[in-house]
């Protein structure tokens, strides 16, 4: 076995989690990757919904989703994910947030701590027990170290009674390694 990078980890995990008809939700939709990847696991009768800012964004999701005849249990949404809780009344299996910038997209659209926290925080509300919660935090743009303190100090006073959260990252390497934070309802 090899050590997962941050990315494969967080599929590791949310494959580990996510049962056919779940409800789940992605975001940070991007280029749509985690979409589809969460609409195979929970299947035609499960749901996803997955939001972004970017107009770019919820074109390529959806047709990535379209393409691969997963609209039916999809949802991508052109909105924030601060407000995942105008869109999601349902008990979630899991989230996955993958903060930063889309690399192929305009760089100046990056995740902000203050309305990621939001996400977070409304994302831990609708969680089932064992749900979870998959953070990959990309950094080393401006404003994205800032984003990095504001979530960790977030996520470390989280009351260990109700969460478990873990944080994973490979510490001897150049620049700055993403880091994995995963937080399970206990
Ligand atoms: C690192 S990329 C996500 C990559 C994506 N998971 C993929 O598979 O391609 C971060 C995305 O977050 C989006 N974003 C930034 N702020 C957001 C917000 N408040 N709500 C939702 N998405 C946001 C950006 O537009 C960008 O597409």
């Amino acid at each position: 076995m090899k050590l997962k990078s941050a990315l494969n980890f967080s599929h590791f995990l949310l494959e580990e989690i996510i049962q056919p008809n779940d409800t789940v939700i992605d975001a940070t939709a991007g280029k749509g990757n985690d979409t589809l990847f969460l609409a195979n696991l929970v299947g035609k009768k499960g749901h996803v919904y997955s939001f972004d800012i970017q107009n770019d964004a919820v074109k390529t999701t959806q047709n990535l989703i379209n393409k691969n005849n997963c609209g039916l249990q999809t949802n991508v949404i052109h909105d924030g994910h601060e407000n995942i809780e105008k869109y999601v009344a349902k008990p979630i299996a899991a989230a996955i947030f993958n903060l930063g910038y889309l690399p192929t997209g305009d760089h100046s659209v990056i995740t902000k701590g203050q309305t990621t926290i939001a996400a977070i925080q409304s994302s831990m509300k609708l969680l089932q027990k064992n749900g979870l919660i998959v953070i990959v935090i990309y950094y080393g743009h401006p404003g994205g170290k800032q984003e990095k303190e504001q979530v960790i100090d977030f996520v470390k006073n989280i009351n260990q009674s109700e969460y478990n959260v873990l944080q994973y990252q490979f510490i001897n390497q150049i620049h700055e390694p993403p880091i994995l934070l995963a937080i399970q309802k206990r």
